[in-house]
């Protein structure tokens, strides 16, 4: 399998915030916006394994801004690493003005999938070398990001997360 780069598994998704979407103050629910970015991830990580692919773990949401009734709000996905079956999808959320058509950032998540076979097993992804700046920052702290994931689900032990442990010493 040849490497590819995080642009090839670029996604973006454009939507509107529809009442039935929000909380009772109007902005947008958050496990709505969980969803449509686990669609997001979902197709960008399939774009890079061309694989099926589920969700193993959402790694990290921040929601620094609450997405008001009747954004405009777009989600761009990208495989910012890919290990051996899984892979780490960085998104970026922007909401875009009504008037100056401007957009601002409002949110990041940080989603792992893993690719599977028919049958629900792990299977082999290409590699990924990435490319700008923010790529190449993102692809670096993807392995501390997955030691971390893995000792916090138990499946692997705190003393073999060597990279993670460094930020500490
Ligand atoms: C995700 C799943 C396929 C992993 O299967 P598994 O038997 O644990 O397989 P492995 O232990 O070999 O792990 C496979 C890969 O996932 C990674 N992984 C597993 N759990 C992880 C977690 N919590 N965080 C980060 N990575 C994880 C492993 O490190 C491994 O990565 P690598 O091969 O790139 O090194 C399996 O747990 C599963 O099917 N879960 C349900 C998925 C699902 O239904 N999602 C929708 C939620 S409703």
């Amino acid at each position: 399998m040849s490497p590819k780069t995080p642009k090839e598994s670029r996604t973006v998704v454009t939507d509107m915030v529809l009442p039935g979407e929000t909380n009772p103050i109007n902005n947008l629910f958050g496990g709505e916006l969980l969803a449509r970015m686990d669609r997001a991830a979902g197709i960008a990580a399939r774009r890079h394994s061309r694989r099926i692919v589920v969700t193993a773990a959402v790694n990290h949401v921040s929601f620094n801004r609450a997405i008001p009734l009747g954004s405009v709000v777009t989600i761009e996905a990208k495989v910012s690493r890919a290990f051996k079956t899984s892979m780490e999808v960085f998104m970026d959320i922007w909401i875009e003005d009504r008037e100056s058509g401007l957009k601002t950032k409002a949110n990041e998540a940080i989603y792992t999938f893993v690719a599977v076979d028919e049958t629900g097993r792990p299977v082999g992804i290409p590699e990924i070398t990435p490319e700008t700046d923010l790529e190449k920052d993102r692809f670096v702290a993807a392995l501390r990001r997955k030691q971390l994931s893995l000792v916090l689900a138990k499946k692997m032990r705190p003393e073999d997360a060597t990279e993670l442990k460094a930020l500490f010493e």
